[in-house]
Parts: C-alpha cells; sequence; structure tokens
C-alpha cells in the first residue's frame, strides 16, 4: 500500500482498507532434495560472485543473486493447451529472462535445473523430475502434457475457476495479471509437504484453484 492510499483511505474514513492478503510465506526450513551436492543456499542463490562459479553470469546473479544459467533464451517449452482451456498459457521460454519483474521468472527459475538438459547434478536428476525436457529423453513432451503455466487465473473467462483473493489466501499469482506458475503450486525451500508443495499433495491443493 502506497501513502497516497493510506491518505484517502484515511479521507473517506476508510478505517478497515485493506489489500487482498499476501500469499503465507513457508518457512524455508526443509531444502531436502533441494540441498544440492550439500551446496545448501547456494545450490541457488549466489552471496557475491558465486554466481559465475556455479555456471551463472554477471545477469542472472542481479535477480534474486540466482547463482546459475537461466535456460537458454533459445530453448521453447511448449505448454499445455486444450480446447477447453479459457485462459490459454503462453509459451514460457524464446525470450531471455532479464528482470526479476518479469513473471515468468518463477518458472524460469526452476527450468534452469528442471529442463532434463541441465544435468551437472550429483547424483544426476531421476527422469520423473525432469518435467521441462522434450520427447527423447524423459517422460514428457516439454511442457505440454503438464499442468499449464504462464496463463492468468481469471475467473471471468472460466467460471469453475475460484475467486482470485480466494486463491491468493493460500498461493501466490504472479504478475498485474494474476499468472500460474511454478512457484504458484511450489515452494523450493520447504519440502515438508513432499514435492515441495505449497499445500498438502491431495484434491484439496487443486480445489483451492478449481471449484
Ligand atoms: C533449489 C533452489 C533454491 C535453493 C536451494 C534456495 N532457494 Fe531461495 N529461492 C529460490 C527460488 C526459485 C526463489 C524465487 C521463488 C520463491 O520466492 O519462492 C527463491 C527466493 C528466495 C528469496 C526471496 C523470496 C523470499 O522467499 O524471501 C530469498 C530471501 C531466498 N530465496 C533465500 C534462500 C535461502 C536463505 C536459502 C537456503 C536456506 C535458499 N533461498 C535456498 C530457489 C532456491
Ligand atoms: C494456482 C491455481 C491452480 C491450481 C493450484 C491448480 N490449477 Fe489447474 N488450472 C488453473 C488455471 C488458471 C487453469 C486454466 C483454466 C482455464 O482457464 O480454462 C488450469 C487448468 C487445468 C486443467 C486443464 C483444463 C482444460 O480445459 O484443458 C486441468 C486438467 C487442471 N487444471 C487440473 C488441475 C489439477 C488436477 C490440480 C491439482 C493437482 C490443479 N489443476 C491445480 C489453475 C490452477
Ligand atoms: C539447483 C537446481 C534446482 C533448482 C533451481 C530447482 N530444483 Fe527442484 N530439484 C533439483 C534436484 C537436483 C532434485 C532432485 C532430483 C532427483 O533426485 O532426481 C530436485 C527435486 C525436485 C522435486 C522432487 C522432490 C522430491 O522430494 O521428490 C520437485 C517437486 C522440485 N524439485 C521442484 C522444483 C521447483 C518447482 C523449482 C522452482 C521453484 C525447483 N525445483 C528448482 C534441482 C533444482
Ligand atoms: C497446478 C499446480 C502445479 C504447477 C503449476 C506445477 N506443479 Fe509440479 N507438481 C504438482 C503436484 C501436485 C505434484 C505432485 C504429483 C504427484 O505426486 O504425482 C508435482 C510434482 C512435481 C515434480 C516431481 C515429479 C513428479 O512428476 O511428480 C517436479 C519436479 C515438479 N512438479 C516441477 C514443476 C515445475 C518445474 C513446474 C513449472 C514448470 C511445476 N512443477 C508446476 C503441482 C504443480
Amino acid at each position: 500500500m502506497n501513502s497516497k492510499s493510506l491518505t484517502l483511505a484515511a479521507l473517506l474514513g476508510l478505517s478497515s482498507f485493506s489489500l487482498p492478503a499476501a500469499a503465507p510465506r513457508m518457512p524455508k526450513t526443509n531444502l531436502a532434495t533441494h540441498d544440492v551436492g550439500g551446496n545448501g543456499c547456494r545450490s541457488c542463490h549466489a552471496p557475491h560472485n558465486g554466481s559465475l562459479a556455479n555456471g551463472g553470469t554477471q545477469s542472472t546473479g542481479a535477480i534474486l543473486m540466482w547463482s546459475r544459467s537461466f535456460p537458454a533464451s533459445a530453448n521453447t517449452f511448449l505448454v499445455y493447451d486444450s480446447a477447453t482451456m479459457a485462459n490459454k498459457a503462453v509459451e514460457l521460454g524464446g525470450t531471455a529472462l532479464s528482470a526479476s519483474t518479469d513473471a515468468r521468472m518463477y518458472s524460469l527459475l526452476c527450468l534452469s535445473c528442471h529442463d532434463g538438459v541441465t544435468s551437472s547434478f550429483s547424483p544426476s536428476m531421476q527422469t520423473v523430475n525432469q518435467v521441462g525436457s522434450k520427447a527423447g529423453t524423459a517422460l514428457s513432451l516439454g511442457l505440454s502434457n503438464d499442468h499449464p503455466v504462464n496463463m492468468p487465473h481469471d475467473p471471468t473467462r472460466n467460471t469453475s475457476l475460484q475467486a482470485v483473493a480466494t486463491v491468493t489466501a493460500s498461493l501466490p499469482l504472479y504478475g498485474s495479471n494474476n499468472t500460474v506458475q511454478c512457484g504458484s503450486c511450489h515452494e523450493p525451500h520447504n519440502n515438508g509437504n513432499t514435492r515441495f508443495l505449497r499445500q498438502a499433495n491431495n484434491a484439496a491443493g487443486c480445489t483451492t484453484c478449481h471449484l
């Protein structure tokens, strides 16, 4: 909330004026398999120029001090589509990730390891976890057989979706048009629910968004 809206709220006498609640934060307490090679937080973040040591560049270090390369900008991932989709997913790759205001980062950061191409892990990543890989290497067809990402959660286009405020009370939607990204369902710092999920791995995890 900026000072202008505060002043306006005060002028209008709106004592209970508030914005929709941000999704609750989970503690960074259970890295489990994300403690890659025993590197702890440095598996993904570089406190200093370590981004270079871990395969990143000066520019990746400028986004969340990311310690790795982002997926090559030429890479496309082929997002899910179907005749019944109202909020169509938009291709994630194809253009470089260059700013932390780009909502795609909440998927592309994950794909800097889960693209099925990146393989510098010890022990190496199991096939089932290479969700972004295309036919040939893994169980996957890029992201075209995975839950869609990089589309707005807009109940006015699809009335079987929950209200935005209902979703964001529990799960984050990203950017000004409330997009779903990997980070909407997953929290990379906490494996307490298994599969790094923000909610338990059951139907309620889906009905937060789907009526
Ligand atoms: C497997 C990769 C990975 C590891 C390991 C990791 N992070 Fe992150 N971190 C991310 C990603 C992806 C984001 C952006 C998405 C998000 O905020 O959930 C992020 C965001 C953050 C942020 C900014 C947003 C926030 O939640 O406050 C902080 C601070 C942070 N990480 C600190 C840490 C610390 C401290 C550790 C070690 C305990 C750690 N990270 C380990 C991937 C990782
Ligand atoms: C963060 C919100 C969110 C969560 C959580 C979520 N979904 Fe979705 N899902 C969406 C949105 C938004 C769409 C696009 C729907 C549209 O506009 O047609 C979608 C699309 C789908 C589709 C494609 C529908 C079609 O018409 O082809 C299926 C199937 C689906 N979700 C199943 C699930 C399942 C199963 C879960 C739980 C594992 C789940 N969703 C969790 C938001 C979510
Ligand atoms: C530094 C590389 C890296 C990044 C970045 C990263 N992961 Fe992972 N992730 C791994 C590795 C390595 C494993 C373990 C794979 C294995 O054992 O096959 C893993 C495992 C997982 C698993 C399976 C966990 C389990 O216990 O079965 C999930 C789910 C997952 N990651 C989701 C994500 C999501 C979502 C993001 C982004 C928010 C992300 N990861 C970012 C490297 C990474
Ligand atoms: C709509 C919610 C949702 C979104 C969006 C989503 N996931 Fe998942 N993901 C899940 C659920 C639920 C599971 C657990 C599936 C199971 O237990 O079979 C899972 C499992 C995984 C696994 C473990 C392997 C597997 O298939 O069980 C990985 C790795 C993973 N997700 C990565 C990602 C990445 C990377 C993205 C973004 C490109 C992403 N997820 C987007 C809900 C989601």
